[in-house]
């Protein structure tokens, strides 16, 4: 598949690296643009991209960054991606010990739908925390 992974941390970049050794076509980014991640890119048989290179032609999209970033991505993100983009985001909310808080998910709204509400796309989430 043709799968974007936006962040290349700790899980965007242990994504990327399995996902491209399985024979998947992934494009990576982080924020700092392609230059930044084309040395990890072709570490893993990967391409470099900029965001939007991520995005636009892209199946599936994996978001790997810090859950309140989803916020600031730019709101023209997925404009020419295509209806049927997959989009996954693995971020957990982790109010007060990492991120900031969110008063609209503190008040009950699901993880999920808050994201879905950035993006204007709707989006998969993983189990969301508890623990809060
Ligand atoms: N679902 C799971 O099983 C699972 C497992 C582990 C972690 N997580 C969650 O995944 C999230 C990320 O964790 P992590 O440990 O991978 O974090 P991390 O190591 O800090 O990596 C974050 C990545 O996001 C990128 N990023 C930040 N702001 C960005 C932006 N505006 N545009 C594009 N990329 C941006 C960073 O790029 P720069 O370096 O350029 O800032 C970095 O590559 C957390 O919410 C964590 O809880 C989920």
């Amino acid at each position: 598949m043709n799968i974007g992974v936006i962040g290349i941390g700790e899980i965007g970049g242990t994504l990327a690296a399995r996902l491209a050794a399985k024979g998947h076509f992934i494009r990576v980014t982080n924020s700092r643009g392609q230059a930044a991640v084309e040395e990890f890119a072709k570490e893993i048989g990967a391409q470099a991209a900029d965001i939007y290179g991520a995005v636009d032609s892209a199946e599936v999209v994996l978001l790997c960054m810090p859950f309140p970033v989803v916020a600031t991505l730019p709101k023209d993100l997925f404009d020419h991606a295509g209806d049927d983009v997959i989009i996954v985001d693995v971020a957990n909310y982790y109010p007060d010990v990492r991120d900031k808080r969110i008063p609209e998910i503190d008040d009950g709204l699901p993880e999920s739908i808050w994201v879905a509400q950035q993006l204007g796309r709707p989006v998969f989430t993983h189990i969301p925390q508890v623990n809060r």
